[in-house]
């Protein structure tokens, strides 16, 4: 189990990446600036969709300012800046990691939210949290780099409160072996995808009652085709975060979407009252 968060944890390495941050940011005026989410966007939203993705899952999972949210897997923590500035909500992220948590750390002291969001470093299959303690869990593009989703899907209704709700929004196996390497994993070795009906079979036992199940395929494939067409990516982008290579991450991406090898699956579930 250690060696494959460790290989995860290398593939998202980003050593440095908070200063690159800094100087990329400059772009946007003076460090005393404040930012605003939407500002960061194109380089916070790590996932197919950027913020729409984001937007539409809030929207799907029906979020109040009153609501404590957690994000697993909450990357640089573009979708929990987002979600707070939009819903007025308190959003705590956990990610395996360190260096993204210090980036998180650091753009939302950026965009003046340190008293709404706050981010740690912790492992979504043990999550540092008591039982019952969050009305919504959200997993945007995380699940793909776990290999055991029994405990993953488990450990996120522990922490959830009974009525409480899981919205996830992930890459899933369609048909056929995927390119690599894609955005979270440049090898097969840190990629676990399953298909969306074998997903829906693991969270389901673990005590939730599905709400709303979509495959978003065709709006993923829409998107990069707009993306292709609109010429370079604006800047800053995930390369800042992922390296160079980012280009070539995801564009390998957009091919197996294309090709039918992988989907995308936007869900959200209820908690059920009791745990398995
Ligand atoms: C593709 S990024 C998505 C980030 C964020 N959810 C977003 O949509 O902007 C995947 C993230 O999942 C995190 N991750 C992968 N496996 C994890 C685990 N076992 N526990 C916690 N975080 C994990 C990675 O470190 C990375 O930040």
């Amino acid at each position: 189990m250690t060696d494959l968060l460790d290989g995860v944890r290398d593939h998202y390495r980003a050593t440095g990446l908070t200063e690159r941050l800094k100087t990329a940011l400059k772009t946007f005026g003076p460090e005393e600036l404040r930012l605003t989410p939407p500002q960061l966007a194109t380089l916070d939203q790590f996932h197919t969709r950027g913020l729409a993705a984001t937007t539409e899952l809030g929207r799907l999972a029906g979020i109040t300012a009153d609501m404590s949210v957690l994000d697993v897997g909450s990357g640089i923590g573009g979708p929990a800046r987002f979600l707070a500035a939009t819903y007025g909500c308190q959003v705590t992220g956990v990610d395996l990691s360190e260096p993204f948590v210090d980036a998180a750390r650091y753009l939302t002291e950026r965009t003046g939210q340190s008293e709404l969001v706050s981010f740690d470093t912790a492992s979504a299959l043990e999550l540092p949290f008591d039982d019952g303690h969050f009305d919504l869990v959200l997993l945007q593009h995380v699940a793909m780099n776990i290999s055991d989703r029994t405990r993953l899907y488990r450990e996120i209704r522990r922490v959830l409160k009974s009525g409480g709700k899981f919205a996830t929004f992930d890459v899933v196996l369609k048909s056929g072996d995927p390119h690599y390497p894609v955005p979270w994993a440049r090898t097969p070795a840190t990629s676990f995808l399953l298909t969306a009906a074998a997903t829906r079979e693991v969270i389901e036992p673990a005590g939730f009652r599905a709400l709303a199940w979509q495959d978003d395929s065709d709006s993923a494939n829409a998107w990069f085709a707009q993306l292709r067409a609109s010429g370079p990516p604006p800047s800053p982008n995930l390369g800042v975060v992922m390296g160079p290579d980012f280009v070539q991450l995801t564009a390998n991406l957009a091919r197996n979407l294309t090709e039918g090898r992988l989907g995308i699956l936007t869900a959200v579930f209820e908690a059920a009252s009791s745990r398995t």
